[in-house]
């Protein structure tokens, strides 16, 4: 592997991320962690099939021209994953400084929400929307990364759950930010309506925007209802 590691930029549970470059490109290393408390056997069988799925689906958004990292290597048994170093910091960061005007915060969230829109009309859910999984870059500009819980879906409820999750998060972490979910879900909508009615995909029909905010409606509905 040509990767050249430079500074550690995470260090989490499940994997530890290097900032680097691989052929002179600025690159970023993704090496999953074992998980001492499961069996090594699952442990590796999870690992090695979670790390497949996150860069085949990382490939096909970034052939269908989204702006996700490019995958440049893999190496599913030893853990590895070498991606393109998308500039930017992390939502969470960006929405927690006070330096920031409030409109370059609501550009990112409505950038935000368009990514994840263009997310959702390829058929894909990505699983864990926090606020760290999302990169803004100086124009406000919004990547998402880690797609190691992401799938291929065509049932309204994982798309609602997306933006549900989004919603909890704002709500928790970030409440003196007005409107941030309005911005996010404003984002969301626009997006569809720049680009028209999903196309169909290899499973069939996708959930509009206006089907997965319905949904997001009725998940918040039963949230409050049952805990
Ligand atoms: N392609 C990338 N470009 C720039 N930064 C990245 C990229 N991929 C990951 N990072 C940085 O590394 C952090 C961790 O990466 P990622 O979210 O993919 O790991 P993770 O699965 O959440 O790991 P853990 O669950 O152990 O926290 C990100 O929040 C981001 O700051
Ligand atoms: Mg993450």
């Amino acid at each position: 592997m040509v990767f050249q590691a430079g500074e550690r930029l995470h260090l989490g549970a499940e994997a530890e991320v290097w900032a680097g470059t691989w052929l002179g490109r600025p690159a970023v290393r993704k090496q999953r962690r074992t998980r001492a408390w499961r069996h090594p056997d699952l442990d590796h069988r999870l690992g090695h099939r979670r790390m497949m799925s996150e860069a085949r689906l990382m490939v096909r958004m970034h052939r269908a021209g989204i702006a996700v990292p490019a995958l440049y290597d893999l190496d599913p048994s030893a853990g590895i994953m070498v991606m393109q170093h998308m500039p930017g910091r992390p939502l969470i960061d960006v929405l927690r400084d006070d330096g920031l005007p409030a409109s370059f915060k609501q550009t990112a969230l409505a950038s935000t929400g368009a990514a994840i829109r263009n997310v959702h009309r390829l058929a894909i859910t990505h699983g864990d929307l926090s606020t760290n999984n999302v990169l803004i870059n100086e124009d406000g500009h919004a990547t998402l990364i880690d797609f190691g819980l992401a799938a291929v879906d065509y049932e309204v409820e994982r798309f609602g759950i997306d933006l549900h999750v989004v919603d909890e998060i704002l709500g928790a972490s970030h409440p003196d930010i007005d409107g941030a979910i309005e911005a996010l879900l404003a984002g969301y909508t626009a997006e569809e309506e720049r680009q028209g009615p999903p196309m169909e995909q290899t499973g069939g029909a996708v959930p509009t925007a206006s089907e997965v905010l319905q949904r997001l409606e009725n998940v918040r509905t039963r949230v409050r209802y049952h805990g």
